[in-house]
């Protein structure tokens, strides 16, 4: 096989995680519940190449340093998984702003992990190659799948858990997620060293990872029974709690602009003026707001006149990662 292409879009967290169980597996600490979206995403391009390296193409960039380091760690548990030893040539492009809270990551291991996955011929069923995606990025192991999705929590007994899998309802929730791009710059503080630095120092964080799981149970309870409102508050709740502890670490940090600050108080206004929108914010300045889908045109329109904001786009709920 001389190439294998696969393309998976962008999952956005309702029902966050943050912090990780110690160890080399990135085990999350929390599960977490999402939404795949039909915008936005990584293709990527996993070829054999007769170096005595991997190497990695991104957006057009050779890649060194750290994002090197990450794609070719994820290729050696791919080769030993094979027990195989070819050196890859692997080439990406973010069809999203990179490193920016817009889920860059979870696209673009995703995407690897089912192109490295079939270039190695690694028969892996979907919970497995999302667990095999979660190596990369603890998101990634949910955009393997499409719509609401759920990452089932890491058993404290015998570290089960930590797989991604559709949530399988009935429900009539019909919503769409607003991205309202807030500022063009990359994040200073990844994920990863965010999450390790809370979780050393936060006086919340406890609290955060105990309060944890009825958050999730309701959540998913709320989409079974088609309850928008509930979905949407448990949404701005979990986001605002995630930041709290963020801002409780030592020293304490954040990922929102003085803009996105301004954009969840007009979604709040909106909503006192009778809409159903809610927002939720990741490790960037971005916002993103869900709403029901008969009313996101107008909300989109009137959050797009916001001063500053850079674009706004209405997302859908999207499919899970997929070969092209
Ligand atoms: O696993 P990472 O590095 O993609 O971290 C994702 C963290 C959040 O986006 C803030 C929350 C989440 O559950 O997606």
């Amino acid at each position: 096989m001389k190439s294998t292409r696969a393309y998976a879009h962008t999952n956005i967290a309702i029902i966050k995680y943050w912090g990780k169980i110690p160890g080399e597996q990135n085990l999350p600490s929390t599960g977490s519940l999402s939404l795949t979206l039909d915008r936005f995403g990584t293709e990527t391009e996993a070829t054999f190449a007769d170096q005595p390296a991997d190497s990695f193409v991104l957006n057009g960039v050779l890649q060194t340093g750290e994002s090197l380091e990450r794609a070719q760690h994820f290729l050696d548990v791919v080769r030993a998984l094979a027990k195989r030893s070819e050196r890859c040539h692997i080439q990406s492009t973010n069809h999203v702003p990179t490193k920016s809270g817009l889920a860059s990551s979870a696209s673009g291991f995703a995407a690897l992990a089912l192109a490295t996955a079939h270039q190695f011929e690694l028969e892996l069923n979907p919970m497995d190659l999302s667990r095999l995606a979660r190596l990369g990025s603890g998101s990634a192991a949910r955009s393997i799948f499409g719509d609401f999705v759920l990452m089932h929590p890491v058993s404290p007994i015998d570290q089960s858990g930590g797989y991604a899998e559709q949530l399988h309802t009935h429900s009539t929730l019909d919503v769409k997620m607003i991205v309202v791009q807030c500022s063009k710059m990359q994040k200073a503080i990844s994920s990863r060293t965010g999450m390790l630095h809370t979780q050393a120092t936060s006086l919340y964080y406890p609290s955060w990872v105990s309060s944890h799981y009825t958050d999730l149970e309701s959540a998913i309870e709320a989409i079974r029974r088609g309850d928008f409102k509930t979905l949407g508050e448990l949404t701005e709740y979990s986001t605002l709690k995630m930041h709290a502890t963020l801002l409780a670490a030592k020293p304490g940090y954040w990922y929102f602009d003085p803009l996105s600050l301004t954009v969840m108080s007009r979604v709040r206004t909106l909503r006192d003026q009778g809409a159903s929108c809610y927002f939720t914010l990741d490790a960037g300045p971005h916002v993103k707001v869900l709403c029901p889908a008969h009313e996101a045109e107008a909300l989109a329109k009137d959050l797009a006149q916001i001063p500053d904001v850079i674009a706004v786009d209405i997302a859908s709920p999207g499919p899970g990662a997929y070969l092209l």
